[in-house]
């Protein structure tokens, strides 16, 4: 008999979850107005809002945090990070930064004025923040193919590189000071980018010589789908992949959040010294002095070992072959996901899951709402909440795509877990014709307006 998979880990350490009764749902979601991001985590069962910072670290990181260097100057756990880097991604410059929106913010001060414009695929809310922020412009050239939820492709994360090419023909060049690819595509469904797309990427932004950043969040679930999914690279290890990877940019945002398994954590790697100059200065004023970067030492050695981890083929195979058992598991009861699964998590298509509800009414939103009450599993709408209001005309954006995410923490929960959320979904999906009415917004903030919003039934 062929020995089934199992996890390539054991459990040291565990956290009691609370249940709780319908009614009490009911309750707390009126009081949160809601927005899930309102919930106390203790009126939650099955946390699904991110898979950010909410992995389970391993005892050598535990370990790393006991030695950690607080040193202020020159700690010794800074230069642990700074050598992982160096090997791991092949990028000579580093500034540590407390988290991924950080890196963003010192890295673009930077490198964007008003008025630039900045293609990229699908650029994450926070990252489209900071460039709006700066009265600059995110040019979305992913691929149509990923707005087909239906449509099997390996590379769903792709960008076009016609589009990409008529931004940068049609513009000065002063004004596109970088592009930026986000592996995965978290946007889009967690979707890849193949090597090959990179490559060309690349090979086209130099043409015009314009710098190409990665949005490294998900760099390694990245490398998995080039190993699997991409011929040439079946024998490669995931760190020779990655490396590869690394070689045709510039440098990088990194949300250590995700793909580094730490609970807080963010830098940006570069080749550039004169860039690491510039960026310095922003980094000392933000974040902190240049070997912490808001971080105590302890975090950037928990880092450092989140990043080998992170990149072991056994680990990514569990975990991404987690996250495809669940979507295998709505699948089966015919509910409407992006196929094929991504790396961090699953996409239910609101807009199909819920055809009957207009969508000023906020599909997505609808069901995260139905979900939670459900079973107490909290989602998060990427849908029209997070697309904002277009920052010229104020209206509402109404993406292609009104998604519910379903993100998977890393090493956090079981299969069992996973069932238990295909069963509450598999209970909506049969009672769906009798939600009548979706959510309106009651007040908002003028910029990523999803974290805060209020919301009232239609
Ligand atoms: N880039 C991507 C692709 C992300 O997914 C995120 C965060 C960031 C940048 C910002 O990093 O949170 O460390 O400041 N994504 C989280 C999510 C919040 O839920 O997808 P951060």
């Amino acid at each position: 008999m062929e020995l089934p998979f199992a996890e390539p880990y054991r459990i040291k350490v565990v956290e009691p979850l609370r249940k709780s009764t319908r009614a009490e749902r009911e309750d707390w979601i009126i009081k949160a107005q809601y927005n899930l991001f309102n919930l106390r985590s203790d009126q939650v069962f099955i946390d699904l809002l991110t898979d950010s910072g909410t992995g389970a670290m391993s005892h050598l990181q535990w370990a790393e945090i006991m030695q950690g260097d607080e040193s202020y100057a020159g700690s010794l756990s800074y230069f642990k990070l700074r050598d992982t880097i160096n090997t791991l991604l092949g990028m000579p410059y580093f500034l540590p930064t407390h988290q991924g929106r950080a890196a963003e913010n010192v890295l673009f001060s930077a490198m964007i004025k008003a008025g630039d414009i900045v293609p990229g695929n699908a650029h994450f809310d926070t990252t489209k923040g900071h460039i709006e922020f700066r009265n600059a412009v995110a040019v979305d050239c992913t691929i149509e193919e990923a707005q087909d939820t239906t449509l099997i492709h390996p590379f769903k994360g792709n960008l076009d590189l016609e589009k990409l090419e008529k931004v940068l023909s049609t513009n000065p060049k002063e004004k596109i000071p970088l592009c930026l690819i986000t592996v995965t595509c978290n946007t889009s469904g967690g979707q890849p980018v193949s090597m090959e797309n990179i490559r060309e990427v690349s090979a086209l932004c130099r043409r015009y010589r314009i710098p190409v950043f990665f949005d490294a969040a998900r760099f390694a679930e990245n490398a998995y789908f080039i190993k699997v999914r991409e011929k040439g690279y079946e024998h490669k290890s995931i760190r020779e992949i990655v490396l590869e990877m690394f070689s045709y940019v510039d440098g990088a945002t990194m949300s250590s959040k995700k793909d580094a398994i730490v609970n807080i954590g963010g830098f940006i790697a570069m080749r550039d010294k004169a860039l690491f100059d510039k960026a310095s200065t922003f980094n000392i004023m933000f974040e902190g002095y240049l070997t912490y970067g808001g971080l105590a030492g302890r975090d950037l050695g928990a880092l450092a070992q989140g990043l080998m981890e992170g990149t072991e083929f056994e680990y990514l195979e569990a975990r991404i072959g987690q996250v495809a058992f669940l979507g295998k598991k709505l699948t089966e009861y015919g509910i409407p996901i992006q196929q094929p699964t991504g790396g961090h998590a699953v996409f239910v298509d609101a807009k199909k899951f819920l055809s009957h509800i207009p969508k000023e009414e906020l599909q997505a939103q609808t069901l995260a709402v139905e979900l939670y009450l459900e079973g107490g599993v909290r989602s998060v709408e990427i849908g029209t909440l997070l697309a904002d209001r277009d920052p010229v005309t104020r209206e509402n954006r109404y993406p292609a795509l009104e998604l519910l995410r379903l993100a998977i923490p890393r090493r956090a929960y079981t299969n069992n877990h996973m069932d238990y959320v295909a069963a509450c979904l598999k209970n909506i999906w049969d009672r769906r014709d009798s939600i009548r009415k979706g959510y309106r917004i009651v007040s908002e903030a003028p910029i990523m307006r999803h974290f805060t919003l209020a919301l009232e039934k239609a």
